[in-house]
């Protein structure tokens, strides 16, 4: 195998706390191991486009704490095509990058597979997603930040339930998956926590609100995860409006507040150990895998298993979680 002399860096897909920590280490690893970073803005279309720079440590100097991504981040669908990724394969010729690092979900995992195969390019992604739904680590970079936020906000609705006797349902992000709803749920103390991966039953919905009402006037919270099959927070007001009419209910959709701030120490723990990982593993050889952290050990995935499976969530936990808001 060619040695690797450039190594590029890249972060696409949502963006998530402690990405920034993650460029740091990479960059910070590459000058340790006497390698080249070049940071690619805007994920995939900065390779494409040649939006390319080289990154010094002054570069990544000050950005630990901060949320987002120096870098920029981009859903691009000219990679999508082949024509796409040729350009982009051109381009890294052209720069001379040997190696890339691609920090990102599920979409920026898949791009990456199918780039590093198809052109032989050595490839390792870093799993950097609120959603912590990546198979081959125990969480995500950006996951422990966003439900902290959940937390905070949830908080801060429920004074307000409270004084006036308000249901809230609250809806966090998690498009296929509920790990934010369920962490920060249970973190909150919430009535009910409704996520895509365990089916809710109206019945039952409605059975822990007359419960709860029993105790507290009404009061309470529903966390729902934006993708469960319920259809969303104003979905499950509406079913609730119409079988309690008496209900005072208000919806606090969450949204984007989720995916900024400043990323907790976890986060900026985790993004630095794995970011580390991840050029260290270039150099032994590495390629076509995620670094993650399982069990507090570091593991190389494949990454047609990264975006073939999904983590399982603790279902055991989510009926913990029902028993403990009885
Ligand atoms: O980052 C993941 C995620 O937050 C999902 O939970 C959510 O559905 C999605 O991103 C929204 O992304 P965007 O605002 O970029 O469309």
């Amino acid at each position: 195998m060619k040695s690797i002399n450039k190594i590029g860096v890249l972060t696409s897909g949502g963006d998530a706390p402690g990405m920034n920590a993650a460029i740091r280490a990479v960059v910070k690893a590459g000058l340790h191991y006497e390698k080249e970073v070049l940071g690619v803005q805007k994920g995939f279309l900065g390779l494409i486009d040649d939006l390319i720079r080289p990154l010094s440590s002054q570069d990544v100097y000050n950005i630990i704490h901060r949320g987002g991504t120096i870098l920029k981040s981009a859903r691009c669908d000219a990679f999508r095509t082949k024509e796409g990724r040729q350009k982009a394969f051109d381009t890294m010729k052209a720069r001379g990058i040997d190696a890339l690092v691609a920090i990102g979900g599920d979409g920026t995992l898949t791009g990456a597979r199918i780039f590093g195969a198809e052109f032989g390019v050595p490839v390792i992604g870093l799993p950097g997603t609120i959603d912590n739904d990546l198979y081959g680590t125990d969480y995500t970079i950006g996951y422990d930040t966003a439900v902290n936020t959940v937390v905070t906000a949830v908080d801060k609705i429920r004074d307000t339930a409270h004084s006036h006797d308000r249901l809230f349902v609250v809806e966090v992000m998690g498009r296929d998956a509920g790990f934010i709803a369920l962490r920060s749920g249970i973190a909150t103390g919430a009535e009910k926590i409704m996520i895509p991966e365990a089916k809710t039953f109206i019945e039952d919905l409605f059975d822990s609100l007359a419960r709860g009402k029993s105790h507290d006037e009404g009061a309470g919270i529903i966390i729902v995860a934006e993708g469960d099959d319920f259809g969303g927070a104003l979905e499950v007001e509406k079913k609730i409006k119409k079988r309690f009419p008496d209900y005072d209910v208000r919806v606090s959709i969450l949204g984007h507040i989720q995916r900024g701030g400043a990323p907790s120490a976890f986060d900026r723990v985790l993004a630095s150990g794995l970011g580390f990982q991840a050029v260290k593993g270039l150099l032994d050889g590495k390629s076509g895998v995620m670094v993650g952290s399982i069990n507090r050990k570091i593991e190389f995935t494949p990454l047609e298993k990264t975006v073939k499976y999904n983590q399982p969530i603790n279902v055991e936990l989510h009926s913990i979680a029902e028993i403990l808001a009885l």
